[in-house]
């Protein structure tokens, strides 16, 4: 099965990838949907896909207790000097989730992390994560859109709704991405939560150089 883990061992460990700070994103989820919608109060965060643990940092700041998982086996020491000892989990690509966390979580987060997943480990893991979840447990994804200047260097679709995307340039990488058409379409990829908002961020582009990096928002609730 195709994955997505050499390009991000090479990213991490030898072109210094990930971010310093909590994307803005990330922080207006927080302070708009979070805290002013949903008066939401600090619980156990799941952050799928934690990269260097940046925002599991910026959750742990704001009274979260986090909890990360990831497949780049040098993201273990990484996510635990920034956020604190014994949450981070290294799995294999396409793993499943169960029995990694001992506690229920009250916040996923999966930040750009999901369209790395062929179709069947979404559609598992997304049970899985409704399974781990409290009652009122509050589910946050991205996911790549086709606006995305990664599309327009995609090959064709495979049956898992993966496309091989080779970036030359600057990223200089080869990955595997499912792409979405539309955000009512994360209805349909995320529907064990029921939906409450639906977004979408492109954080910045450079018309003639590389384009959009647009994605969309999902945000739902285990009822
Ligand atoms: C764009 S980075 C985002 C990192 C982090 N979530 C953030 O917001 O800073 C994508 C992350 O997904 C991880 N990833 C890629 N494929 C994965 C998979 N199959 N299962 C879990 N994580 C994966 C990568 O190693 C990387 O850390």
């Amino acid at each position: 099965m195709q994955n997505s883990l050499s390009a991000y061992t090479k990213k991490y460990d030898d072109l210094n990838y990930g971010l310093s700070f909590a994307d803005g994103h990330i922080v207006r989820f927080y302070e708009r949907i979070l805290k002013y919608k949903l008066d939401f109060k600090a619980g156990n965060m799941l952050d799928f896909g934690c990269g260097n643990g940046v925002h599991s940092a910026f959750f742990k700041s704001k009274g979260y207790q986090c909890f990360g998982v990831d497949i780049v086996p040098s993201l273990k020491q990484a996510y635990e000097k920034l956020v604190g000892g014994g949450g981070c989990k290294i799995i294999q690509p396409n793993a499943s989730l169960v029995g990694l966390f001992e506690e229920k979580m009250n916040l996923i987060l999966a930040n750009q992390s999901l369209y790395y997943l062929p179709k069947n480990t979404l559609v598992q893991n997304m049970d899985e994560f409704y399974e781990m979840s409290e009652k009122g447990a509050v589910f946050f994804a991205t996911m790549m859109s086709e606006k995305n200047y990664y599309f327009k260097h995609a090959g064709k679709e495979d049956s898992q709704g993966l496309r091989k995307v080779v970036l030359e340039g600057r990223l200089n990488e080869t990955s595997y991405i499912h792409f979405v058409k539309n955000a009512t379409d994360l209805k349909e990829l995320f529907k064990p939560f029921k939906c409450l908002y639906l977004g979408e961020y492109d954080p910045i582009y450079f018309y003639e150089f590389e384009g959009s990096a647009h994605h969309f928002i999902y945000v739902g609730v285990k009822e």
